[in-house]
């Protein structure tokens, strides 16, 4: 093991090199436009599967973009880890934000700049470089590990349940690791327990059946954008809580001990609203931030569009206007229900000066994960020995469809060893990874690998 963490010191100039031809690949999974980036991508994975010591790879399709495994089965007996990740990135608009170019990987201070830095490409590739260090050393693996690494986590990844369900003998495991979440702050690593669900819905509103002179029609016609706005604007009251009935029914209330927890972590409010430029914060009354964005659902408007939004004025009163709207969740809501239920209190509320349509773009149920499997003990002593400290145990607001769906269909628990930071930009302009994480990520995984099969002794299903 000590020969695997010198390995990496005698070849951190390289792996940053490697990391940099993945970051230049735009694989963008929502604009189609990427879509042969998204074959180039799973493709160039694959290869690199195959440099780091990895067997039996293949770039399997779906009806979107295409899965990349592979395999290393040579540890009888030991564990068997399947390394979960997403080789697809966020759009990188506004361009003109963005300090650097995207998809130039650019290192100034201690960040490590490029769209997929942290999320997901990064992370992915923190594991790739301690598997390749292990491999080299030794010739073997302490663990057994299969990789499973998609393309369309970004866009709720809607084809690898069916992938999964056809797969079952395939990704027969022991546990998931997955590197797709945060430390709770620079230096202070974390294991997360806990993600958030999703329902993404798409508002169209039509008014009149064509484009108007705002002076002629303008007082005649209820303008689509104006009834949408106060459609909007009505989904929350003044105490932060969405308005729709029946949102709140399956929320699993927060235990005492938990809310403790919380309350004892290192986080202060007002620092955490001064770093985001925000005088005051906002949410569901009689909650904190932490809750807020862990353990309570919320509804937020992502996107709001219609009439004219280009250079100069035009009066003009639109025909259509369009709004994106999404629901984080939180355990026990379902994801299918609560988009059912937004749909149907969105029709209930629109005035008959409009026609609405809504459609239904995807969704994922919340997770938890047992902070007492013995992945997790694994991790915790792999991040004490990567990082030199013990972690914190959190939550996090974000989504990561799949956890759920390997719980349910291959009876996996999954380990959430996140190596970003909360600040990293992830689907913002000038995102980054921290370059510490990087390398101390990398001889955390050696140590996760070294670890996991002392915690699993007589524990393998295999
Ligand atoms: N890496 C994130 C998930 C995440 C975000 C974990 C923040 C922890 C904190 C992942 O790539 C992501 O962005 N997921 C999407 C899923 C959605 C499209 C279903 C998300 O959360 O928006
Ligand atoms: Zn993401």
């Amino acid at each position: 093991m000590q020969r695997a963490l010198q390995y990496i010191e005698s070849n951190k100039e390289r792996y940053l090199s490697e990391l940099k031809e993945f970051l230049a690949i735009p694989s963008v999974s929502s604009q189609s436009t990427h879509n042969g980036d998204m074959q180039r991508c799973a493709q160039w994975v694959a290869d690199h599967m195959r440099t780091i010591g990895m067997q039996n790879v293949k770039v399997m399709p779906t009806p979107g973009h295409p899965v990349v495994y592979s395999e290393w089965l040579g540890a009888p007996g030991a564990p068997t880890v399947l390394l979960y990740g997403h080789y697809d990135v966020q759009p990188v608009d506004p361009l003109n934000l963005w300090t650097s170019p995207p998809f130039e990987m650019t290192i100034r201070g201690e960040q490590i700049f490029a769209r997929g830095a942290a999320d997901d490409k990064g992370q992915v590739f923190i594991h790739f470089k301690s598997i390749e260090a292990i491999m080299k050393q030794s010739g073997k693996l302490p663990v057994n590990i299969k990789m499973l690494i998609e393309g369309e986590e970004e866009v709720g990844s809607e084809n690898l349940d069916n992938f999964v369900k056809d797969h079952t003998e395939l990704l027969k495991a022991d546990l998931v690791l997955i590197s797709d979440s945060s430390m709770f702050a620079k230096d202070v690593p974390s294991i997360c327990y806990a993600l958030r669900g999703l329902s993404y819905l798409e508002i169209e509103v039509t008014g009149p059946n064509k484009d108007l002179h705002s002076g002629s029609f303008g007082g005649s016609v209820h303008n689509p954008i104006q009834a949408l706005s106060e459609m909007i604007a009505s989904l929350h009251d003044k105490n932060g809580k969405v308005t729709i009935p029946g949102f709140y029914n399956k929320v699993r209330a927060l235990s005492k001990a938990e809310r403790t927890a919380f309350a004892k972590l290192p986080f202060k409010e007002k620092e955490y609203a001064k770093d985001l430029g925000v005088k005051e914060l906002y949410g569901e009354k009689g909650f904190s931030s932490l809750e807020r964005v862990w353990a309570r659902p919320t509804l937020e408007c992502n996107g709001i569009w219609g009439g004219y939004t280009g250079e100069g004025a035009k009066t003009v009163l639109p025909s259509k206007a369009f709004a994106k709207i999404s629901c984080r969740l939180v355990p026990d809501q379902d994801s299918a229900s609560i988009a059912k239920m937004v749909e149907k209190h969105l029709k209930k509320i629109a005035p008959k000066t409009i026609q609405i349509q809504v459609r239904n773009l995807h969704g994922g149920e919340a997770a938890i994960t047992p902070i007492n499997s013995p992945g997790v003990q694994a991790a915790i002593v792999a991040l004490e020995k990567g990082f030199g400290k013990k972690p914190l145990y959190q939550r996090e607001g974000g989504s990561i469809p799949i956890v759920v769906q390997f719980k349910k269909l291959l009876g996996l628990d999954t380990v959430l060893l996140g190596f970003g930071l909360p600040d990293e930009n992830a689907h913002s302009p000038n995102e980054f990874l921290n370059i510490n994480n990087f390398y101390g990520g990398i001889k955390t995984s050696v140590h996760f690998f070294n670890e996991l099969p002392n915690f699993w002794k007589g524990k393998s299903k295999k």
